[in-house]
């Protein structure tokens, strides 16, 4: 497994060897009677250090916090438990815009932000080689396990501001739900498709704005998200209780609803949560937790995201016209400047 944690104990190093020279240059300032003057050198290299150790801090695009949530969440909810004909059904809801037949017979590619590697386990089958990386140890260990049978499959803790693939390397690559959790997302996209050989594909999932519902839609929208915000901010023995309930109480009744309402002929298409009417109770249980634990969460309008995807490098753009809102395919532009 690559691990990129040295780059945290670098980075502790230097936060160390920081303060030393601090403590150091503050006791040769008022022990010495020439003062400033004896610890000019000292106190160049812990400037030097401490430019070192903030320009590495600045180009970190993780939200450690919800890195740390993710863990929590896909050790609990590890998907052992899902139905694999619903596994399948809920792989194609994301994939079935994936240009699988432009893939060569080798195919060489990644999955950024792979959590329990629920889609790594079909996408593995397809391909020679796939990446699965993910910053949560706790989830890389879940998708160590459920990927266990897969020889063709090299695990990589890093975030996307440092996982190491070669620019130019990559057959193709996809992140699913993990782009809005970032501090920045277009910096994230440039970094996925920086390692993506020229044409090749890019699958994307980023949280909708929910530009295409009428407004009380986001008027109950942003009503639960205050929840959220209050939520997520729990310690996780709080916060894992009070998502199941929103399950049990909010999103089960409500899909179970546009269900009936659907099997009877009414149009649902704009029925809150009627993407889970015909989804388990797990699925339900697992997307609770994502949507309500979760601090750092962005959202998109389509033609965000058309202008992410082209500043990122990518070209030939398409995007599903189907829940999940909004899934998104490009190509890397054979020159990106
Ligand atoms: C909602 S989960 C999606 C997991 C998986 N793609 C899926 O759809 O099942 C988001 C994942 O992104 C990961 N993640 C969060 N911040 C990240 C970052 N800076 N770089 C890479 N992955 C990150 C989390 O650890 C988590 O596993």
């Amino acid at each position: 497994m690559i691990d990129s944690s040295l780059k945290k104990y670098c980075l502790i190093f230097l936060m160390l060897n920081l303060c030393g020279y601090i403590f150091y240059c503050f006791r040769k300032i008022y022990a010495s009677p020439r003062g400033l003057a004896i610890s000019q050198p000292k106190i160049a290299a812990a400037g030097l250090d401490l430019l070192l150790a903030l320009s590495y801090i600045l180009k970190m695009n993780r939200d450690l916090k919800t890195i740390d949530g993710f863990g929590e969440e896909w050790e609990k909810f590890d998907q052992s438990a899902l139905d694999s004909k619903e596994h399948h059904l809920l792989f194609e809801k994301y994939f079935s815009i994936f240009p699988w037949h432009l893939l060569p017979q080798d195919a060489v590619g990644f999955d950024l932000g792979c959590g329990s590697g629920r889609w790594a386990q079909l996408v593995a089958p397809r391909v020679k080689k796939l990446y699965c990386i993910d910053p949560a140890e706790k989830a890389l260990k879940v998708a160590k396990k459920s990927l266990s049978h897969h020889k063709n499959v090299e695990f990589c803790l890093a975030s996307v501001d440092d996982f190491p693939l070669s620019p130019n390397s990559m057959n193709f690559g996809y992140s699913l739900g993990v782009l809005h959790h970032i501090p920045d997302t277009l910096e994230g996209l440039k970094s996925c498709v920086e390692k993506l050989k020229p044409g090749a594909p890019f699958l994307v999932y980023l949280y909708y704005a929910l530009d295409n519902r009428p407004w009380w839609f986001r008027l109950l929208f942003k009503t639960s998200n205050l929840l959220r915000l209050l939520f997520s901010h729990l310690p996780q023995a709080f916060k894992g209780p009070l998502c199941q309930a929103i399950a049990l109480f909010i999103y089960f009744p409500l899909a179970r609803t546009a269900y009936r309402a659907e099997k009877i002929g009414l149009n649902v298409h704009h029925f809150p949560l009627t993407f889970y009417r015909d989804k388990s109770f797990y699925v339900m249980q697992t997307d609770a937790l994502d949507r309500f634990g979760t601090r750092l969460e962005k959202r998109f309008t389509r033609q965000q995201i058309q202008i992410l995807l082209e500043q990122a490098g990518l070209e030939k753009i398409t995007f599903k016209e189907s829940e999940p809102f909004w899934c998104a395919v490009g190509f890397k532009k054979a020159i990106f400047i």
